[in-house]
């Protein structure tokens, strides 16, 4: 008897703590732009300064890199790679950035 409550219960408790395991993390998703952006967003040489970046011109710009709607050598393709939380994770992130 103990046994066989033993597996339903840690399978209800590993699926009661999945939705936070898979929340995105801004700071972690970030590092994919390091190489370019520079470390923390900081800007580097010709590519943007992303500290303190609005929130919503953020995510607008986001989606129009994503539609092909403004002209990008690159951003179009990265952000077609991210889902909404990805980039709402991002926007939040370097938004928060002094
Ligand atoms: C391979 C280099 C590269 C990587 C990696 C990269 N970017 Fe970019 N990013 C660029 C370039 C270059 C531009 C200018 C638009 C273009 O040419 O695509 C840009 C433009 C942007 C802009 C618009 C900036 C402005 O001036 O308004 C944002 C926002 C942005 N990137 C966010 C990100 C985020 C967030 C990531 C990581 C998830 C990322 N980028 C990863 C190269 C990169």
């Amino acid at each position: 008897m103990r046994t066989r409550l033993l597996l339903p219960t840690t399978l209800a408790l590993a699926m009661a703590a999945w939705p936070a395991v898979a929340q995105p993390d801004g700071p972690m998703l970030a590092e994919a732009c390091a190489g370019c952006h520079g470390q923390a967003g900081a800007g580097q040489g010709a590519i943007s300064d992303l500290r303190g970046y609005d929130r919503d011109a953020f995510l607008l710009v986001w989606a129009e890199f994503a539609a092909d709607e403004r002209p990008a050598t690159i951003m179009n393709r990265i952000a077609r790679g991210y889902t909404e939380a990805d980039v709402e994770a991002l926007a939040d992130f370097f938004s928060s950035l002094e």
